[in-house]
């Protein structure tokens, strides 16, 4: 049933270019981006003016993402935050408010009553599920579904790619709505990420060094992360993939906040795994980063440096290094965090845990 592999989440890490294609297939249709199930009309989605984006764990991660796709191809603004904080909050919404519903399951209790809250406020709901039929597709105004297939290991994979797929699927249909980007120029992007998996097939071409990578860290007490931009939500999700299999003390930092605090737990020997911007995206995140990494290395910080094939830049500051298949900045988060779902799986394999399903987790919390 794991077809082959040691676990399944090794299976389901390497069904992520099918998952993203499935997620992708029949969205464009006479060049326009169409929904799955829509209760909104074209007048609806001109009408929003703010988007909230609410999810947990790793869902909330792809609405990180979510928030630098919308507002760039947008330019609405876009807040995102866990269920269980907005739902308690009094969030600022009305009707044209778009409230973006994230969850795989579709049945997490605080992403669906962060939902009904904002349903009270006569917001519309729009969401991204991977299961068909659940309560929070069921009580949402629109859908996108992830076209992952069923997840069996605790850890999400797939279908975070997919979520990631399903969220910039969004920021197109708005800006399509909106006329904030050309119709030529939605198809373009649309057609780019559908050119992603062949770069997430790239990546997994490369799965036996991540897995080597795992293993060299296996004895780690902590790990930290590191990322900016779009690298951050990477940096976050790879650090919560180490904590819920590894069982490991992981903490993932914006770059940019090191100085900020986290600097001072660098010490020698400490593994820190950097999300290093492509060098042919914005000049100044690359150079920013690249600094970010000679200032831990200075301090004896153990560098894993996650870059784009080709980079020389890095190589001076990388004891070890795992390359990245060139791809457009955005687009980035769907390689970048492959090699650290796979390396977080082998720590925990190399420690003895059960991969596939970690101590105290359940796959779908429908408690609070
Ligand atoms: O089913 P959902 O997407 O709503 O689940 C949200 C989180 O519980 C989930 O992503 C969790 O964080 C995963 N175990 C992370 O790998």
């Amino acid at each position: 049933e794991k077809g082959g592999h040691d676990y399944f989440m090794l299976k389901e890490i390497e069904e992520q270019p099918t998952a993203i294609a499935d997620t992708l297939r029949g969205h464009l249709v006479d060049g326009r981006i169409v929904l799955d199930e829509q209760r909104l009309t074209d007048q609806d989605l001109r009408d929003v003016d703010k988007v909230f984006v609410v999810a947990c764990g790793t869902a909330y991660h792809s609405g990180l993402l979510a928030k630098y796709a919308i507002e760039h191809w947008t330019r609405l603004p876009v807040e995102i935050e866990v269920a269980s904080e907005f739902r308690y909050r009094d969030p600022v919404l009305d009707r044209s408010t778009l409230v973006v519903a994230i969850s795989q399951s579709g049945e997490t209790a605080d992403t669906l009553e962060a939902l009904r809250h904002a349903k009270e406020q006569k917001a519309r709901v729009l969401a991204i599920c991977n299961t068909n039929g659940a309560q929070i597709p069921r009580e949402s105004d629109a859908v996108i579904y992830t076209h992952a297939g069923p997840e069996i290991g605790v850890a999400a994979t797939k279908t975070f790619t997919a979520q990631v797929a399903a969220n910039y699927l969004v920021g197109l249909a708005l800006a399509q709505a909106r006329g904030t980007k050309y119709p030529d120029e939605v198809v373009r992007e649309f057609h780019e990420l559908e050119a992603a998996p062949k770069a997430v097939e790239t990546v997994l071409e490369s799965l036996g060094e991540a897995r080597a990578l795992g293993q060299l860290l296996a004895d780690s007490k902590a790990v930290l992360f590191l990322g900016r931009h779009v690298g951050y939500p990477v940096a976050l999700e790879g650090a919560l993939k180490l904590k819920e299999l590894a069982y490991m003390h992981a903490e993932a930092f914006a770059a940019g906040e090191l100085k900020h605090g986290p600097i001072a737990l660098i010490e020698p020997g400490l593994p820190v795994i950097v999300v290093m911007p492509s060098p042919k995206g914005r000049a100044v995140l690359h150079s920013k980063l690249l600094s970010n990494i000679q200032e831990i290395k200075a301090r004896g910080a153990r560098t894993v440096v996650l870059a784009e094939a080709g980079d020389e830049t890095v190589k001076p500051f990388a004891d070890h290094l795992f390359e990245l298949p060139p791809i457009s900045t955005l687009l980035q988060p769907l390689v970048a965090t492959v090699p650290l779902q796979v390396i977080a799986a082998e720590i925990a394999r190399a420690r003895g845990y059960d991969v596939d399903k970690p101590r105290n987790l359940a796959k779908s919390v429908t408690v609070e």
